[in-house]
């Protein structure tokens, strides 16, 4: 990061830049410009020449508009292997699911409930995700090759929501129905309200990401969003839906949910990518007493899932039930704990669901759920979490 308030720093950053940069305003001057994290701000026509080290997650000076030098690769690779990973709904044929639908015994009521609570939870989260991208988290991680995933991202949420249009236009479901679940139903309500509480901090036009208050605040937001809400809560909707496509039970939406979860699995690993590398640069964030209030996060929303759990599934069907979707829950808050440095929450427990990195896996299931898209997929392997 530029430090213009210490001559020797923008002295040596200057020796040691090309020839065409101009020298740096007095360091007076400049001690009085405002951080400018957007990059809307006014264009700086004498500054230096952006060199990597002064690029930050946070709070930097260094200019956010200019994509290179790139600083943290992990996060331009994400961004190539999502372009590489492209896909839209309407290729996955729905015929099978509306003979399905539509027949009078070919699903139970079990089931139905099911399948509908878990398309209109997915429904409306899809558009809090992309809210919280372009609305906060955007405007306040000041680095462009984030920046770049971050609109891949977006993009693949607005694909996302696309597909539960074409899921209820295909199924010929009541769409006011499933968008006002995250309304209507308490289970569904209880969940979104609790990711919103923390992004509408950041949305304050007085909040700041330098002093650790707020440092802290713009990180419990990418917990809420990354780790719980596409990391914990859609883990076990994928569950929901791969479970009944496993058993050749609404197989054009499993295969679909198989896309998303692909995507979801690149988020969120982007997103831990990012909590942990703000960690490095700010150590004095991440206090004791701050990570005991990120597990009490994790823990909280796995409760609440736990609860969704037992609404969606109050019998349990084809293998899955809410019991089991709780041991799973408490598997992956342990494994997103230990992802971001915390100590487990829960008491070890096994994977209820061990065919679920398997479903995630496209190219080694490619039969499992047959599909010409698969050949997009050009890119190298994958790293799944
Ligand atoms: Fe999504
Ligand atoms: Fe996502």
């Amino acid at each position: 990061m530029l430090d213009w308030s210490d001559t020797e720093t923008a002295a040596a950053s200057v020796a040691s830049a090309p020839a065409l940069v101009t020298a740096p305003r007095p360091a007076t001057r400049l001690k009085l410009e405002p951080v400018d994290p957007t990059g809307l701000g006014t264009i700086d026509r004498t500054g230096g020449r952006v060199s990597v080290d002064e690029k930050r997650m946070i709070n930097c000076r260094a200019d956010v508009n200019q994509l290179l030098p790139l600083k943290y690769k992990w996060a331009w690779e994400k961004y190539l292997a999502a372009c590489n990973n492209h896909w839209m709904p309407t290729e996955v044929s729905m015929q099978a699911d509306i003979a399905l639908w539509k027949s009078r015994d070919g699903l139970t009521e079990d089931e139905r409930r099911a399948i509908k609570r878990n398309l209109g939870f997915f429904a409306a989260s899809e558009s809090l995700v992309a809210n919280n991208i372009v609305l906060a988290i955007y405007r306040r991680l000041t680095n462009p090759e984030c920046r770049q995933y971050l609109l891949r991202q977006a993009f693949e949420e607005a694909v996302h929501t696309h597909t539960f249009q074409y899921i209820v236009e295909s199924l010929g479901l009541d769409e006011g129905e499933l968008f006002n679940m995250y309304r209507e139903v308490p289970s569904i309500t209880d969940k979104a309200a609790w990711a919103l509480r923390h992004t509408q901090h950041l949305d304050d036009p007085s909040f700041q990401t330098g002093m650790p208050e707020g440092g802290q605040a713009f990180l419990r937001d990418l917990v809420a969003f990354y780790v719980v809400f596409e990391g914990m809560w859609f883990y076990t909707g994928f569950a929901q839906i791969l479970s009944l496509g496993r058993r050749n039970k609404m197989v054009g939406i499993a295969e679909q949910y198989q896309y998303i979860l692909r995507d979801e699995s690149i988020h969120l690993n982007f997103g831990i990518d990012v909590i942990n590398q703000i960690k490095i640069e700010n150590p004095h964030f991440w206090t004791p007493a701050f990570q005991e209030e990120v597990r009490g996060m994790i823990r909280e929303a796995a409760e609440l899932e736990t609860a969704y759990g037992r609404d969606t599934m109050p019998r349990g069907f084809l293998g899955l039930n809410a019991g089991l979707c709780e041991q799973y829950m408490h598997f992956i808050a342990n494994r997103r704990c230990a992802q971001i440095g915390l100590a487990a929450v829960f008491a070890e427990t096994e994977n209820p669901f061990p065919w679920m990195s398997e479903a995630m896996d496209l190219k080694k299931e490619k039969n499992f759920f047959e599909t010409r898209v698969i050949e997009y997929q050009n890119g190298g392997a994958l790293g799944w979490e």
